[in-house]
């Protein structure tokens, strides 16, 4: 009876928050001639437009409307210091983790790789991810233990088992562009070992493009729970694994991710060890 209730709140939950997604999707969409004003956040390598704000404003809304007790952590609305604090310490079992725009920088150029990021976690566990691309009209889900799904259709992570035959994703955080940071030393240990290397600048499609076989790994440093709290169990539904650079199991708090289809984790971690 317990299972049975919770199975379709959860339900009722996953098909807002791909809903929610959609609508934003359209609202960005209408925007991709005029983006409006873009600002400096932390740095130059840090930016927010106009349309970032209205995205996770229009998503902001609908939750509360919908969903009054439930918590929101949003990208734009709260700093870096406490988001963790944020969903540690909340009155609902249910809460919502928001990447209004996940890959500005791409969006703010017309590269069209950049997503709309929504995890619903209960008891700080993502128990729902949606992840759309606006432009593609991508739309990944997955419910835990339901599946993951690309526009419907169930995807799993790709069977490379070594990385000699993996492509590799990895990303900069806003204060890692810079030479001889901590990942360009990782990328410069990973060089011509895996197939490839790619940047493409939207963690939570990363994690995706993971999930559906695509690529076979990914790691970053410093995301945060709105980087990853969609992906992250869109990844693991999919059949892949994800845990810190030490291999514990990864949680929306840990500053580093080490992400794969399972069968290449030990060997890239200890590629891009330091
Ligand atoms: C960024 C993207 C990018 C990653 C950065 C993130 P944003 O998110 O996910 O791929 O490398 O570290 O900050 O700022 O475009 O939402
Ligand atoms: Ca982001
Ligand atoms: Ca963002």
């Amino acid at each position: 009876m317990g299972v049975s209730v919770k199975c379709s709140v959860e339900h009722v939950l996953y098909n807002s928050a791909i809903e929610y997604v959609l609508q934003a999707g359209q609202l960005i969409r209408s925007h991709l001639g005029n983006k409006g004003k873009i600002e400096q956040k932390k740095n130059a390598f840090d930016l927010v437009t106009e349309v970032d704000r209205r995205s996770e404003d229009l998503l902001r809304r609908k939750i509360h409307k919908d969903y009054p007790s439930h918590w929101i952590l949003s990208e734009e609305n709260c700093g870096q210091a406490n988001a963790y604090e944020m969903f540690k310490n909340h009155d609902s079992d249910y809460g919502w983790i928001i990447d209004p725009i996940d890959g500005t920088t791409n969006f703010i150029h017309g590269i069209p790789y950049f997503a709309i990021s929504i995890g619903v976690v209960k008891d700080g566990e993502p128990v729902i991810g949606v992840v759309f691309n606006p432009v593609t009209d991508e739309l990944y889900t997955a419910r835990k233990t339901f599946g993951a799904y690309l526009n419907g259709r169930p995807i799993r992570v790709g069977k490379e088992s070594t990385l000699a035959e993996a492509v590799i994703a990895t990303g900069f955080q806003a204060s890692d562009f810079r030479s001889g940071s901590r990942v360009v030393q990782q990328i410069d240990q990973l060089a011509g070992r895996s197939r490839n290397i790619r940047l493409f600048g939207s963690a939570s499609l990363d994690l995706c493009l993971l999930a559906s076989g695509r690529i076979t790994g990914f790691w970053h440093d410093g995301l945060n729970p709105w980087d990853t709290a969609a992906g992250i169990l869109i990844l693991t539904e999919a059949g892949g694994k994800a845990t810190d650079k030490d291999g514990n199991p990864y949680r929306l708090s840990h500053d580093s991710l080490i992400a794969s289809n399972g069968r290449i984790h030990g060997e890239l971690i200890e590629t891009i060890k330091l």
